[in-house]
C-alpha cells in the first residue's frame, strides 16, 4: 500500500484563492482592504528570504503589505516605538515580528507588544491563554495549516488518537490544542518521552515536529494513520554534486523517515510540498480574519480554527 499524498502545496494555493475572494468582497462592500505590517530586524538571510515571499503573497491576495527593516542594532525602545505606532494604525490589521530577534532584544517583551488582536502569529500570551482554554484567538500558522489540512483529508477528527512529537510553544503545544478542541485524544511526546515508537503506534495521527531529519521510522507508524511532517531540515546531498565553491550541495527532509513511511500510512505530508506552503497562507488567512474581526465583518469559513 503507499500513502495518499496531501498536497500542501495545492491546499495552500487553495486557502489563497479563497483569501483573495474574501478580500475583494470586503474592499467592494465595505471599502477596507486588509492591512499586513512584517517587522524584521537585522540581517539574517533566511528571514529576508521568508519576509519577501511574505510581502509578495500579501500583494497577491490583494491585501496591502507594510514592510520594515530595521538594523541589527536597533534598540528595544525603537521596535517598542514601531509596534505602538502599527498598533495604533487603522490600516494595519496584523503585525509579525520575524523571529528570532537579534540576542540583545527580549523576544517575549516585544511579542507581547503587539496588540492581541493583530498579533496574526498568534505568538501574544493572551492568544495563547485564549487558545489553551478554548476561547477564539489568533491562532499560530503552522498548526492552523496542519489542522485544515487534517480536516480536509478526515472530516472529523472527533475521537481520534494524536500523537504530537514536539513541544515547542510555535507549534507542539498549540497543534495539541487545536487537535484537542476537535475532540482528539492528544498526547505531546518529545525528546525525553519513554517508549516513543510505542507511543507513535498507537496513533491515528502523528504530526512530527522535533527539528531532528529522519526522526520518525517508518515502522513507528501505525499503518493507514495519517502522518503531518512538520519538519525543514536542510542535508548534505552528495548525490547532487558540488556547489562552485566546491561545498556539498544540499536538500530539504523532514521529521519523519519518508521513504519509508509511505508505505505504512494511509495519508503522509511530503517535505518541501506539504505543511510548509500552508505556514504563509494561513498567515494571509489570519490577517484577513484578525481585519474582519477588527470591523465586526462576518469571518469567512474555514479559514480558521
Ligand atoms: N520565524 C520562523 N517562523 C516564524 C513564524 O512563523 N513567525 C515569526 N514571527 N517568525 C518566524
Amino acid at each position: 500500500m503507499t500513502a495518499q499524498l496531501i498536497d500542501g502545496k495545492a491546499f495552500a494555493a487553495s486557502v489563497r484563492e479563497k483569501v483573495s475572494t474574501h478580500v475583494a468582497q470586503i474592499a467592494e462592500t465595505h471599502g477596507v482592504t486588509p492591512g499586513l505590517a512584517v517587522v524584521l530586524v537585522g540581517e539574517d538571510p533566511a528571514s529576508e528570504v521568508y519576509v519577501r515571499s511574505k510581502g509578495k503573497q500579501t500583494v497577491e491576495v490583494g491585501m496591502n503589505s507594510f514592510e520594515y527593516k530595521l538594523s541589527a542594532e536597533t534598540s528595544e525602545e525603537a521596535l517598542l516605538e514601531l509596534i505602538e505606532t502599527l498598533n495604533a494604525d487603522t490600516s494595519v490589521h496584523g503585525i509579525l515580528v520575524q523571529l528570532p530577534l537579534p540576542a540583545h532584544l527580549n523576544e517575549s517583551l516585544v511579542i507581547n507588544a503587539i496588540d492581541p488582536a493583530k498579533d496574526v502569529d498568534g505568538f501574544h500570551i493572551s492568544n495563547v491563554g485564549l487558545l489553551g482554554t478554548g476561547q477564539k484567538s489568533m491562532v499560530p500558522c503552522t498548526p492552523l495549516g496542519c489542522l485544515m489540512m487534517l480536516r480536509d483529508y478526515h472530516g472529523s477528527l472527533s475521537g481520534l488518537n494524536a500523537v504530537v512529537i514536539g513541544r515547542s510553544n510555535i507549534v507542539g503545544k498549540p497543534m495539541a490544542q487545536l487537535l484537542l478542541g476537535d475532540s482528539c485524544t492528544v498526547t505531546i511526546a518529545h525528546s525525553r518521552t519513554k517508549d516513543l515508537p510505542e507511543v507513535v503506534r498507537r496513533a491515528d495521527i502523528v504530526v512530527a515536529a522535533v527539528g531532528r531529519p529522519h526522526f520518525v521510522q517508518g515502522d513507528w507508524v501505525k499503518p493507514g494513520a495519517t502522518v503531518i511532517d512538520v519538519g525543514i531540515n536542510r542535508i548534505p546531498a552528495p548525490e547532487k554534486g558540488l556547489r562552485d565553491d566546491g561545498s556539498v550541495k544540499t536538500r530539504l527532509v523532514g521529521d519523519v523517515d519518508f521513504d519509508a513511511a509511505v508505505s505504512v500510512a494511509g495519508a503522509i505530508t511530503p517535505v518541501p510540498g506539504g505543511v510548509g506552503p500552508m505556514t504563509i497562507a494561513c498567515l494571509l488567512a489570519n490577517t484577513l480574519t484578525a481585519c474582519c474581526r477588527a470591523h465586526g465583518f462576518a469571518e469567512p469559513e474555514g479559514l480558521t480554527a
